[in-house]
């Protein structure tokens, strides 16, 4: 798919999960890192390992920020001669074992000694072995710590991985010289023992909301990347930032780009010369700030065919909602379009979509998409359902 076009310079860089050389009104918190995590280059066969949480809202850039931190921090390792890797786990992405998201650690850590026979425990034991004898180090970054822990109901997993130093032996490197846990609130706290709470790191590091003026700021930069040169005025980014940065969709840049993106896509569309704010505000009326693009992009398989059924369910109704029976029968006619096996678990797939704010399950009878605007249902249902088939494709 070509990028570029009379509006687009490049459209790639709109998306979320590109993410630019500087983060705006984030270095601060990348230099924090780095005072948090910097001197256990110089020894670290001998430094216990740190943790560190990262609280921040939905879209207020933790993933972004433990991204460019840990590549930076793998260049200042590589200088000093340390062979450091920074892995990144998304588990959002991951889903809710803790036998897959070992097996994800070991094979990006030490795939030399991946086996999808070994336990859990066997997992972690050879993982720390591994590091060990190759004078490996790594540091990671557990994304998204409270869905984990919502889903598995298991927090096993702050146990196992804050004592990986006691698996190596008294005074014995583990390998392991720090740990970034993100979270988007500190609800998760409430699913913890003490001593599990106190393992995580004492003082969070907090991520405010983007304001509008940040918002600004950062999407005037990615816009330049983007765009040709003229095609989105000043005055198109400022409104963006005002709505990005406003009470309901809380400073979520994913929201903010998609914006962009979607807004030069219609312009472009017909054949407009440049971006307006008018058609700024049409994409508004037709989108969600809870459903972006990304959110529909990192749904499981399941999880896309049951949001298109529901889509469907209620575009053939018209109506605000659409029942469980409804909806199964559907996700039938919707496994047959992609050739994918009917499945049985609609129900669980449906809460799963629910505890990411993206189904509203208010009875068997009454399943709705949260917030779904009443007066564009129509509009934003063509939208949402070609969003959905897209990423399928
Ligand atoms: N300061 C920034 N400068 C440029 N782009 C940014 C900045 N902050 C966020 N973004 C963009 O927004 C995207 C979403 O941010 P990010 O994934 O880091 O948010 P998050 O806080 O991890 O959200 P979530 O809680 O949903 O996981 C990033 O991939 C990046 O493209
Ligand atoms: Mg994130």
């Amino acid at each position: 798919m070509s990028s570029a076009g009379p509006i687009f310079r490049d459209k790639d860089k709109l998306l979320p999960r590109y993410i630019p050389p500087t983060l705006l009104h984030r270095e601060k918190q990348i230099e924090f890192l780095y005072s948090f995590f910097g001197d256990v280059l110089t020894k670290p066969s001998q430094v216990r390992p740190r943790h560190l949480q990262i609280i921040g809202p939905v879209g207020s850039g933790k993933t972004c920020t433990c991204v460019r931190f840990g590549e930076r921090f793998e260049v200042q390792a590589k200088k000093l001669g340390v062979d450091l890797k920074h892995l990144h786990v998304n588990l959002r992405l991951l889903g809710g074992s803790r036998v897959v998201l070992y097996r994800n650690i070991v094979q990006q850590a030490a795939p030399e000694v991946y086996s999808t026979s070994l336990s859990a425990e066997e997992l972690l034991y050879q993982l720390v072995k591994q590091l060990k004898e190759a004078k490996k180090y790594i540091i990671f970054t557990l994304d998204e710590i409270d869905y984990f822990l919502n889903l598995a109901k298991d927090s096993r997993i702050i146990y196992d991985l804050t004592r990986l130093d006691e698996i190596a032996g008294p005074g014995e490197p583990c390998g392991l010289l720090g740990l970034i846990f993100t979270a988007r609130s500190k609800d998760f706290y409430k699913k913890l023992d003490e001593a599990e709470l106190s393992s995580l790191g004492r003082v969070p590091l907090e991520f405010e909301r983007y304001s509008s003026h940040e918002v600004y700021d950062i999407i005037g930069q990615r816009a330049s990347e983007g765009f040709n040169v003229g095609k989105v005025s000043d005055e198109v980014i400022e409104y963006v930032a005002d709505i990005t940065g406003g009470p309901t969709v809380k400073g979520d840049i994913r929201y903010a780009l998609d914006l962009l993106l979607f807004s030069g896509t219609l312009a472009e569309h017909e054949g407009a010369s440049r971006v307006t704010a008018e058609h700024v505000r049409r994409v508004v009326s037709r989108t969600l700030p809870s459903i972006t693009t990304e959110d529909v992009v990192n749904l499981p398989e399941k999880g896309k065919l049951v949001l298109l059924a529901v889509a469907r369910a209620l575009k053939s109704k018209k109506t605000p909602y659409a029942s469980l029976r409804e909806i199964r029968g559907t996700v039938g006619v919707v496994c047959e379009e992609h050739s994918v096996k009917v499945f049985e678990d609609v129900e669980e797939v449906l809460e799963d979509l629910a505890d990411r704010g993206i189904v509203d399950v208010k009875s068997l009878t009454e399943v709705g998409i949260s917030g779904a605007p009443v007066e564009e249902l129509s509009a934003f249902l063509d939208d949402l359902i070609s969003r959905v088939k897209e990423s399928i494709a």
